[in-house]
């Protein structure tokens, strides 16, 4: 019995491979390694180097590592890249999970997690933003992840297949022992943006729109630390295995931060000032969205330990920094980009 994961070799995937084992459980890691790394797959975690759309791999590694469960990871997230690149979002992250529900069902899963966004929502109606408000997506990456949504709904309807889908709202910082972070070199991400600026790897950072509605005219974002975020998947795994309800729950702490709460606070964590350039506002970007959480917390009584943005972001400096220690002889953004940590 082990858990598959796709997306593994990734940010939030490998953060729950750590949870799983510290938990004894089995993992197998499904990573195509197109935007996660080698290095961030424990050495005891099988590692099947592949597409998560791939039938026959799939089935493979089902079989081989008696899989019994699947935690789905694996997507493309960039929301800019979504709008002009919509048919490599619905092939990757919907028309693929389609195949993985396929793979997944035939086999006999009866168990799946699934990695939503707050994306789903678009500019919400009112926030915290429940989940019972009808999801209005501004972009093809949010709604390639909605259809994936409605068809777990209508194959668990019509299988045993049982699921939680995870709406992710702004996942960040690192592994609190210091063993995993956010390593995608180039993330666009506000934090890590802001500390790869403190550390001096950036020259300066843009601050995009200063005229929205919020109590300081910049966008308020709900950020979750990531390995919270995990263990709501370990949550949601316990949730169906005894036997509870599918279920779509945001992840999120129900409290928001503005852009420059921000970057005021990763100023004062780093103990550096930068330059900030006021942008024009970026498209796309909702004014705020901040998650109730009230469902994640009665469903899959999921508690939080990491709801603090100073531990985040010291988190995330701290991960930066060891980053760009381990990539010899260079410590800009260059290094990160062709280094490998391990
Ligand atoms: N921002 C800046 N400067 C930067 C980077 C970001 O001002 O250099 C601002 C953005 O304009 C936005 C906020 O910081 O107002 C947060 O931006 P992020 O790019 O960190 O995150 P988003 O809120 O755009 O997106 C995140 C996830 C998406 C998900 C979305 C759902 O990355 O995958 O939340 O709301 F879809």
């Amino acid at each position: 019995m082990s858990v598959l994961v796709t997306g593994g070799a990734g940010y939030i995937g490998s953060h729950m491979v750590l949870e799983l084992l510290d938990a004894g459980e089995d993992v197998v890691v499904l990573d195509d390694l197109s935007t996660g790394f080698r290095w961030a797959v424990p050495p005891q975690v099988p590692l099947v180097i592949g597409d998560f759309g791939d039938e026959n791999l799939v089935k493979d590694a089902i079989a081989r590592y008696g899989v019994t469960e699947i935690v789905h990871f694996a997507a493309k997230i960039v929301v800019p890249e979504s709008v002009a690149r919509p048919l490599l979002y619905y092939s990757n992250n919907t028309a693929k999970a389609r195949t993985l529900l396929e793979t997944a069902t035939s086999a006999g899963i009866e168990r799946f997690i699934f990695s939503s966004t707050a994306a789903v929502y678009g500019d919400p109606v009112q926030n915290p933003v429940t989940e019972d408000e009808p999801p209005k997506p501004m972009s093809p990456y949010g709604r390639s992840k909605l259809m994936v949504e409605w068809m777990l709904e209508d194959v668990s309807k019509a299988s045993n297949l049982k699921y939680v889908a995870l709406r992710y709202f702004n996942v960040a910082g690192g592994d609190p022992a210091g063993r995993a972070g956010q390593s995608t070199p180039n993330a666009t991400h506000l934090i890590k943006v802001a500390v790869q600026t403190a550390l001096g790897l950036r020259p300066k950072m843009q601050l995009f729109g200063i005229d929205y509605p919020t109590h300081d005219g910049s966008c308020v974002r709900d950020y979750i630390q990531v390995t919270d975020l995990a263990r709501a998947h370990m949550d949601a795994l316990a949730h169906l295995r005894g036997g509870g309800q599918s279920l779509v729950c945001n992840a999120g702490y129900a409290k928001g931060f503005s852009v420059i709460d921000v970057i005021e606070t990763v100023k004062r964590v780093s103990g550096r000032d930068f330059h900030v350039e006021v942008s024009e506002r970026r498209p796309g970007d909702p004014a705020a969205i901040v998650a109730g959480n009230d469902l994640i917390k009665s469903a899959l009584g999921w508690r939080p330990q990491h709801d603090d943005l100073e531990e985040i972001v010291r988190q995330a400096l701290r991960w930066e920094q060891n980053l760009a220690e381990r990539v010899s002889g260079n410590a800009g953004l260059d290094g990160i980009k062709t280094g490998a940590p391990g």
